[in-house]
């Protein structure tokens, strides 16, 4: 609010804001010009549940002041802080407006203090990084802030969001792998064959991708479904279909889905196509940052895979 984008409403808020401090100022010395000290403990004339009256006395002394004591605190508080229309104080104090705002003063703060600690582990191994509990804990609370959204607090994931603690990867789980998604991002696709497939065109290639990984198929429609393969799948997810992390195409003979093994989803990615975003974080939380959330994401799987 430092700000109107007005004049009008900067001179609004200044009248107001003076009309109620000298309406404030006027209630508070009239009620002490009156002297009842004369008629003391006369009652008010009202009259609440049967019996129960009111005394017409004047405020006490030590209440007056406290009203007193607000009025100048106001006016205190207006001359130092912004709060007049746009004036902005002798203090010159904002919340986050300008160099010296209160933001940028513990922004400043926190980077004197931090950067030593993040500069230490960028210049470490990461495999290194990922088995220190103090640099996993930072990068943990990274990951609940920047990335939890999609990837879940728990790192596990959600339909279309891959699970990050399986050690299954569609870009790769090497240390360096791992930091270059997160600096870069990734852009998955799979383009649509619906069209150039048909129906049962379709149907048949599901059937096969079940079978790559043991689950219930149409054995006919699975044969005819690996030479449909062959010639559309196999150039991104492999004669195998074991996949390809060059390109982010996922290995189709385990029992990690992205978007799920059921014949219908499988359809559906295969007519349709699908594509996903990784977003870039290298100009956003920059290397050091990412360094930590690298080798954070390292150690969850490589601690399942220890298990
Ligand atoms: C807006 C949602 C979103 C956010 C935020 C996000 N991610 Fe991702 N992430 C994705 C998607 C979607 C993919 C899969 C991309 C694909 O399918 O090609 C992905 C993929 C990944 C992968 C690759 C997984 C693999 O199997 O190779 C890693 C590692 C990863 N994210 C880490 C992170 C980290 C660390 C953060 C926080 C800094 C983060 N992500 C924030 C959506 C997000
Ligand atoms: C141009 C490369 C390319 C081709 C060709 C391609 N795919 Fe894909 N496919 C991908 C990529 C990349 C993804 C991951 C998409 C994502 O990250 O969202 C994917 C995802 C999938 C998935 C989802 C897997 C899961 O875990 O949920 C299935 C199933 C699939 N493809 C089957 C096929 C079949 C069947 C064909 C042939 C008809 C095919 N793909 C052709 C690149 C390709």
């Amino acid at each position: 609010m430092a700000d109107f984008t007005s004049g009008f409403w900067n001179a609004y808020v200044m009248v107001l804001v003076a009309l109620s401090l000298i309406y404030c100022i006027f209630v508070l010395i009239s009620n002490n010009k009156v002297d009842r000290s004369h008629e003391l403990n006369q009652l008010h004339g009202h009259v609440w549940d049967e019996n129960l009256c009111e005394y017409n006395n004047p405020l006490p002394r030590w209440w007056m002041y406290l009203f007193w004591l607000t009025v100048i605190f106001a006016i205190v508080y207006m001359v130092l802080y912004p709060g007049f229309g746009n004036n902005k104080g002798i203090y010159g104090w904002s919340a986050s407006s300008g160099e010296n705002s209160q933001y940028q003063q513990e922004m400043r703060k926190a980077n004197e203090k931090y950067a030593p600690i993040f500069d230490k582990y960028a210049k470490m191994d990461l495999k290194a990084v990922a088995a220190d509990p103090e640099a996993r804990a930072m990068g943990q609370r990274l990951f609940l802030t920047y990335c939890a959204q999609c990837h879940g607090g728990d790192a596990r994931g959600a339909k279309g969001f891959p699970n990050l603690t399986d050690n299954d990867w569609l870009y790769g789980g090497a240390p360096e792998a791992i930091k270059t998604t997160i600096l870069g991002g990734r852009q998955g696709m799979m383009p649509p064959f619906g069209p150039a497939l048909g129906g049962d065109g379709t149907k048949d290639v599901a059937n096969y991708v079940r079978s790559l990984s043991g689950l219930a198929h149409d054995s006919l429609r699975a044969q005819r479904g690996k030479e449909l393969f062959a010639q559309n799948c196999a150039a991104c997810h492999g004669p195998e279909g074991t996949g390809n992390q060059g390109i982010g195409a996922p290995n189709l003979t385990d029992k990690t889905w992205l978007y799920g093994s059921a014949e219908a989803t499988i359809i559906e990615t295969v007519t349709k196509g699908r594509s996903n975003r990784m977003p870039s974080f290298e100009s956003f939380l920059g290397d050091a940052k990412v360094h930590l959330l690298a080798a954070y994401v390292y150690g969850l799987s490589a601690k399942t895979a220890e298990k």
